[in-house]
C-alpha cells in the first residue's frame, strides 16, 4: 500500500494546521482497528455542523488512514436493495444503505433510524459514539444530542483516531460541563488586536471586516474541535462603530463562516453607544429611550444574524464609560442590555473587571483586590436570568499566581462564568513557554467551601453548585494571521488546552499536555514525554524567574507588560503594590491589620489565609507583609528565596533548551528549529529576568545573596569595561535592567567595544547582552582577533525602543577557543534609529581545554 508521504499537505510543518495536523497515526499501516471500517457515511441530519462534521470525517479518513469514504452527494451510493433513491434520513421511516456504514445525526435522528439502539442521556451538545449490528450490516454511530453534538462527537473520534486510538475504545458518550464556552477575541476594527501576539486580526482591516474571512472559517473549525461554541470577535474596550448598521451586516458575514461550525458570535458592546453613535444626550440605562435604542439595536443584529449569542460588556473599568455615571449599577445596565437580548434568546456576559485605577498608594486600607467583592456581591440576585456575570480567576489581572477571586463564592443567586487568559499577556507574550492548563487546572479546583462544604470553582461556574441554569468558561484568545495562529507553535497548547477544560474541567493538565503533543508533533513516546514534561514544568518555571512567593508578575506594568519591572508597581494608581520596603515586602490583606481582603472569602479559607503560617507559601506576599527575614517553613528567609527561586527559574529555562534539542530529527525540522530559538531567546531573557529582580531586591532590602550570585558576575566583561570605540553610556529605564543602570549606544555608523582575554586557554560560550528594540534592525559582528566569527541582526520585534528588561537579548556563541592575549571585538552597525545598543560580554568555560599555546 502506498502511504502519504512526508511533505503532503496532511504533514504541513507549517503551524497552521495545529493541532488537526490528521497525520497518519502509526507509521506503518493502517491500525487494525478501522481496517473493517465502513465505507459510506449517512448524514440523516440536514444542519450545517453536521456537513462540517461529514466533511471532517471525509477528510480526516483520507489524510490519517488513506481511505476516501462514499458519501451520498458524493456518487449516490444511497440507493436501497429496490434501487430506489433513499428518502431523505429527516423522514420516517429512514432508509439505510444496504451496506456497513457511518451513521451521523441526532440522538432522535439516530433513534429513528435505530430504534433498538438505547441512546445514553446526554446534555446538550454532548454526543455518543457507538457501533452496532441492524439489517445484516455493521454502522458506527456518532450521535449528538444536537447539531453541535454531531460534529463534537466527529471530532473527538478523528482526535482519537490520529493518537492511535480504536473506534471501539472511543464509544461511550460525553457532555459538556457548561453551556458557556467562549473565547473573547479582543481585535480592533483598524485590523490590530489588543495583547496579541499571533500577528494581525482575522476579522477586520482598516476600519472594516476583511473581504477574505477564510481564516475566520479555519478558526471557527479549530475552536469547534475543542468544544467552543462561541466567539466574540472584538475588543472588550469596544469601539461602539461595530453598531453601525453598516457594521453590523459586515459582522454578519463572520457569523456565516462560524456557522457550519457550531460557533456563535458576540459583540463587545461599549455602554454608551446610544450617546456616541446614536446621537442621544445620555446613555443612562435608567432612561426609557435608552432602553429602547438597545431594543431596536438588537432587533437590527439578531435580523443580520438570527444565532447572535449576546453582548460582552467593559463598564466603569479603565477609562471605560459606565452606569456609574449616572448613579446606576452594573445590575441596572447589565439588565436593561438583557432585556434586549431576552425575546431572541440572547445573553450579556457582563464583566466583573470593574476598579478604580486612580487608587491612593498612600493610603493602607486601599486594596484593588476588593474591588470586584466590593462592588458585585451586594448586587447578587438582582442579575436577569440571561446576564452571567464574567469573572476573572484572580482578583487583580492574570498575574503568574493570584488566589482565586473570592467573587465566585459571593455570587449565589447570579449565573457566573470563569475568565481565564489564553494570550500570554503577563507570561511572556509567546515568546515564552507558559502551558497554562496547569495554572487553570488550579484555580478550578481550588475549593472556597462557600456555605461551609465542598464547592470547587469548576463547580460553580458549571452552575452545579448554587443551582444556576447558565454559567461557563471564557477565555481571552489572541489568535491571528500569523500562519501558527498565535506566534509560537508552543502557545497553541493552551488554547487546546482551554478547550478541553471548558469541556471537561476534571481533565488532567498532563492528558492534555499528551493529547496535544500527539495531535500535534505525533505519536513517538520519545516526544510525547519530552514536550509533555516541559509544558508540566512551564509555569512554574516562569513563576520562578518572574513572581515567586506571591509577589505576581513583577512586569512592566505600566507599559507593554512584559520584561522585568518591579517598581512599576508601586506609587501608582493602578493597585498592583507588593509594598516593598527596606525592612519587607507584601501587601498585607488580613482582616486584622490590612485591607480586609482575606474577609471576602468564606471563613475556612479566610481562615487559613489570615495567618502567614497557614496560608501557602506561593502566596505569601499576596497576602502579607514579612520581614525580608521571615523564615518559610524549610527554614529559610523571605529574601534569599526571591533570590534563589530567580536562580532556579533561570537555570531551568536554560534546561528547556537543552530538552527540546534532544528532539532533533524526531519532529519535522522548521518547528523544532522555530520552537528552538523561542526557547534559546527565553532563556537569555530569564537571566535577564533573574538579575533585574535580584539586583532590585538586594538594593531594597540591603541583604546580599548568601551565595553571593546577585551583583557579581564573574564571567561578564560590561561594556564600560570594554576599549571602546564610537559607543556611548546612556541611563537604562529602570536601572537594574542593564548592568550598573547603563546601555551602551552607537551614535555613528559603526561603534566597536573590545576586550583582550586574559584566562586560561581553552574552549569558551561567548555571550553578547544586546537590546533589541520594535523598530530597526541593527547588525551585530563578533570578531576573534582580526576573524569575524559571528553575525547576527537584532530583528526581533520585542515591546520597546528602549534599552531594558523589554528589549534584552542575548546571543550565544559556543565553541569558541580562546588563548591569553586574544582579543574579542563586538561591532555594531546601528539601523533605523536602533543604537546597536549594548551591555556585556560573557566568557563562560566550556569545561574542556584545547591545546594551544599562549599568544605571543
Ligand atoms: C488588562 C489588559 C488590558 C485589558 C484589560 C481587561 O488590564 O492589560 O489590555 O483591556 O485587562 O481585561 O479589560
Amino acid at each position: 500500500m502506498v502511504r502519504a508521504q512526508q511533505g503532503s499537505p496532511a504533514l504541513a510543518p507549517d503551524g497552521s494546521r495545529a493541532w488537526l495536523r490528521y497525520a497518519p497515526p502509526l507509521r506503518e499501516g493502517i491500525p487494525a482497528a478501522y481496517e473493517a471500517m465502513p465505507a459510506a457515511v449517512v448524514n440523516l441530519d440536514g444542519s450545517p455542523e453536521a456537513a462540517s462534521a461529514q466533511n471532517e470525517l471525509v477528510r480526516g479518513a483520507r489524510a490519517m488512514l488513506d481511505r476516501t469514504l462514499r458519501t451520498a452527494e458524493g456518487n449516490g451510493f444511497l440507493l436501497s436493495r429496490n434501487t430506489r433513491p433513499l428518502k431523505p434520513c429527516r423522514l420516517k421511516p429512514c432508509e439505510l444503505p444496504d451496506e456497513d456504514a457511518w451513521v451521523l445525526g441526532t440522538t432522535a435522528e439516530v433513534r429513528r433510524a435505530f430504534p433498538a439502539w438505547s441512546a445514553p442521556e446526554l446534555q446538550p451538545e454532548g454526543f455518543a459514539l457507538a457501533a452496532g449490528r441492524a439489517h445484516g450490516h455493521t454502522y458506527w454511530l456518532i450521535a449528538g444530542e444536537d447539531a453541535r453534538g454531531i460534529l463534537y462527537g466527529t471530532f473527538h473520534l478523528l482526535e482519537g483516531m490520529a493518537q492511535g486510538q480504536s473506534f471501539a475504545a472511543l464509544e461511550g458518550s460525553e457532555s459538556p460541563a457548561a453551556p458557556i464556552r467562549w473565547v473573547n477575541q479582543w481585535d480592533n476594527l483598524n485590523g490590530t488586536i489588543e495583547r496579541g501576539y499571533g500577528g494581525p486580526s482575522m476579522f477586520f482591516e482598516d476600519g472594516h471586516v476583511r473581504s477574505d474571512l477564510t481564516r475566520a472559517g479555519e478558526y471557527a473549525r479549530l475552536l469547534a474541535s475543542i468544544g467552543i461554541n462561541g466567539c466574540t470577535i472584538n475588543n472588550v474596550n469596544a469601539n461602539p462603530h461595530l453598531l453601525d448598521p453598516e457594521m453590523i451586516r459586515e459582522a454578519a458575514r463572520i457569523a456565516d463562516v462560524f456557522r457550519p461550525w457550531g460557533v456563535r458570535l458576540s459583540l463587545a458592546v461599549d455602554i454608551a453607544s446610544p450617546q456616541s453613535i446614536g446621537g442621544m444626550d445620555t446613555y443612562d440605562p435608567g432612561d426609557p429611550r435608552v432602553a429602547a435604542w438597545w431594543r431596536a439595536k438588537a432587533d437590527a443584529i439578531y435580523a443580520a444574524i438570527p444565532d447572535f449569542a449576546g453582548f460582552v460588556v467593559k463598564a466603569d473599568s479603565e477609562g471605560q464609560p459606565g452606569p456609574s455615571r449616572y448613579g446606576r449599577s452594573p445590575a441596572d445596565a447589565a439588565n436593561m442590555l438583557a432585556a434586549a437580548l431576552k425575546p431572541h434568546g440572547g445573553i450579556v456576559m457582563y464583566r466583573a473587571f470593574v476598579y478604580n485605577h486612580h487608587l491612593d498608594w498612600h493610603d493602607m486600607k486601599a486594596d484593588r483586590a476588593r474591588a470586584a467583592y466590593d462592588i458585585f456581591h451586594p448586587l447578587d440576585g438582582q442579575f436577569a436570568d440571561n446576564v452571567v456575570v464574567q469573572i476573572k480567576n484572580g482578583p487583580i489581572d492574570f498575574q503568574v499566581r493570584e488566589p482565586v477571586s473570592p467573587l465566585f463564592a459571593g455570587l449565589r443567586k447570579t449565573n457566573d462564568a470563569v475568565e481565564l487568559e489564553i494570550t500570554q499577556e503577563y507570561l511572556g507574550q509567546q515568546r515564552q513557554l507558559v502551558y497554562l492548563p496547569t495554572q487553570w487546572s488550579t484555580y478550578l479546583n481550588f475549593d472556597p467551601h462557600a456555605e461551609n462544604r465542598s464547592t470547587p470553582l469548576k463547580e460553580i461556574v458549571e452552575g452545579k453548585v448554587f443551582h444556576r441554569p447558565l454559567g461557563g468558561f471564557v477565555a481571552v484568545a489572541s489568535a491571528g494571521m500569523d500562519t501558527n495562529w498565535m506566534g509560537s507553535d508552543l502557545a497553541l497548547a493552551n488554547l487546546y488546552g482551554f478547550g478541553r477544560l471548558a469541556w471537561n474541567p476534571n481533565t488532567a493538565p498532563e492528558t492534555i499536555a499528551a493529547e496535544w503533543t500527539r495531535l500535534t508533533f505525533g505519536n513517538d513516546p520519545t516526544v510525547v514525554n519530552t514536550v509533555s514534561r516541559m509544558l508540566l514544568a512551564s509555569w512554574h518555571i516562569y513563576e520562578n524567574y518572574t513572581g515567586p512567593l506571591g509577589l505576581q508578575t513583577l512586569t512592566n506594568i505600566t507599559g507593554p507588560h512584559y520584561g522585568p519591572a518591579p517598581q512599576s508597581q508601586e506609587n501608582n494608581g493602578w493597585g498592583q503594590w507588593i509594598r516593598a520596603t527596606h525592612e519587607g515586602v507584601g501587601m498585607d490583606r488580613t482582616v486584622a491589620t490590612g485591607t480586609g481582603f482575606i474577609g471576602q472569602y468564606p471563613p475556612q479559607v479566610a481562615k487559613m489565609y489570615e495567618s502567614p503560617a497557614s496560608c501557602p507559601e506561593n502566596l505569601l506576599l499576596f497576602m502579607h507583609h514579612v520581614p525580608y527575614t521571615y523564615r518559610l517553613h524549610n527554614g529559610k528567609t523571605v529574601i534569599q528565596t526571591i533570590y534563589d527561586d530567580h536562580y532556579t527559574g533561570a537555570m531551568e529555562a536554560a534546561g528547556l533548551v537543552e530538552e527540546w534539542k534532544t528532539l532533533n530529527g524526531l519532529i519535522d525540522p522548521e518547528p523544532h528549529a522555530a520552537t528552538l530559538r523561542m526557547l534559546e531567546y527565553q532563556a537569555g531573557e530569564a537571566v535577564e529576568w533573574r538579575d533585574a529582580v535580584t539586583r532590585w531586591f538586594a538594593k531594597m532590602s540591603g541583604i546580599p545573596d548568601a551565595l553571593g550570585r546577585v551583583g557579581h558576575y564573574p564571567n561578564r566583561i560590561p561594556a564600560a569595561a570594554m576599549q571602546l570605540d564610537g559607543y556611548t553610556p546612556v541611563e537604562v529605564t529602570p536601572w537594574e535592567t542593564a548592568t550598573d543602570g547603563k546601555a551602551y549606544v552607537c551614535g555613528q555608523t559603526m561603534c566597536t567595544a573590545k576586550t583582550s582575554f586574559a584566562r586560561a586557554a581553552g574552549w569558551y560560550t561567548v555571550r553578547v547582552r544586546y537590546f533589541d528594540y520594535l523598530h530597526g534592525a541593527s547588525t551585530f559582528r563578533l570578531l576573534l582577533n582580526q576573524q569575524p566569527i559571528a553575525v547576527w541582526t537584532a530583528d526581533n520585534t520585542l515591546p520597546g525602543e528602549a534599552p531594558n528588561g523589554d528589549t534584552s537579548s542575548r546571543y550565544t556563541l559556543v565553541g569558541v577557543p580562546l588563548r591569553p592575549g586574544d582579543v574579542l571585538t563586538i561591532e555594531g552597525h546601528p539601523n533605523d534609529g536602533e543604537p546597536a545598543p549594548i551591555d556585556f560580554m560573557a566568557i563562560e568555560p566550556e569545561g574542556a581545554t584545547h591545546t594551544a599555546t599562549t599568544k605571543p
